[in-house]
């Protein structure tokens, strides 16, 4: 599915071939200190969230990128992280960047996540309904300006009382299930069992 904005962009959803023309974008938008970010050490090696990462493209060219990532908002609370988000310095002050921002996190709610986090400014990400509210007891690893953290309930009370390390999750392996379950009945008749 893709979407107009008002002077023809395109907002669809990031493709394959995309690859080359985002992280040329992004190292336009943040240079090389794009990968020294404490959010980035979240997203390194990783995949983002499924349906989550949207371009904006204009007659063929991408100029624009957002992608959200799967995290836990301190143990046990599923969330998203949002960006990195860039738009093309000849294309900004458009509305492109808020396209992203709108359509990923209309696809987040539709996609059954509940809460969203980021590392921005909040006199940019405040229109979106960010605010660091209830991020002041999360922590992100490696990043000092603590205010930056903010956060944006999808569904109502989603993040009350979150606290802690925001971290990755913990992948589920349905397969190996079973081998668990065997390997602790094994171990359950190992024990020998009171009289
Ligand atoms: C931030 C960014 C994605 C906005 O893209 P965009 O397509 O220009 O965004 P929009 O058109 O939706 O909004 C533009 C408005 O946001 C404002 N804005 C941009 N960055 C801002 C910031 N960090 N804080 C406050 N306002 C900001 C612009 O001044 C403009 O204001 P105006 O509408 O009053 O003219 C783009 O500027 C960018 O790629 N910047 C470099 C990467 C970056 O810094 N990203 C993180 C932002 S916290």
């Amino acid at each position: 599915m893709s979407a107009r904005t008002q002077d023809m962009t395109t907002i669809r959803q990031e493709r394959r071939t995309d690859a080359a023309a985002r992280e040329q974008l992004l190292d336009t938008a943040y240079g090389a200190v794009r990968f020294s970010k404490p959010s980035e050490r979240l997203r390194r090696g990783r995949q983002p969230a499924d349906g989550l990462s949207f371009v904006a493209v204009e007659d063929g060219r991408l100029v624009g990128t957002l992608r959200l990532w799967p995290v836990t908002a301190g143990a046990g609370r599923p969330a998203v992280l949002l960006g990195p988000l860039a738009v093309h310095p000849d294309c900004r002050k458009r509305g492109i960047g808020a396209a992203l921002v709108k359509r990923a996190l209309r696809a987040a709610r539709n996609n059954g996540h509940r809460a969203v986090l980021l590392v921005g400014d909040v006199s940019y990400y405040g229109r979106f309904g960010f605010s660091a509210e209830k991020t002041s007891q999360l922590r992100l690893p490696g990043l000092s300006e603590a205010h930056r953290l903010l956060g944006l309930e999808v569904t109502q009370g989603a993040l009350d009382g979150a606290r802690g390390s925001i971290g990755l999750p913990v992948p589920r392996v349905p397969a190996l299930a079973p081998l668990v379950e065997a390997i602790a009945h094994r171990a359950r008749r190992m024990v020998p069992q009171a009289a």
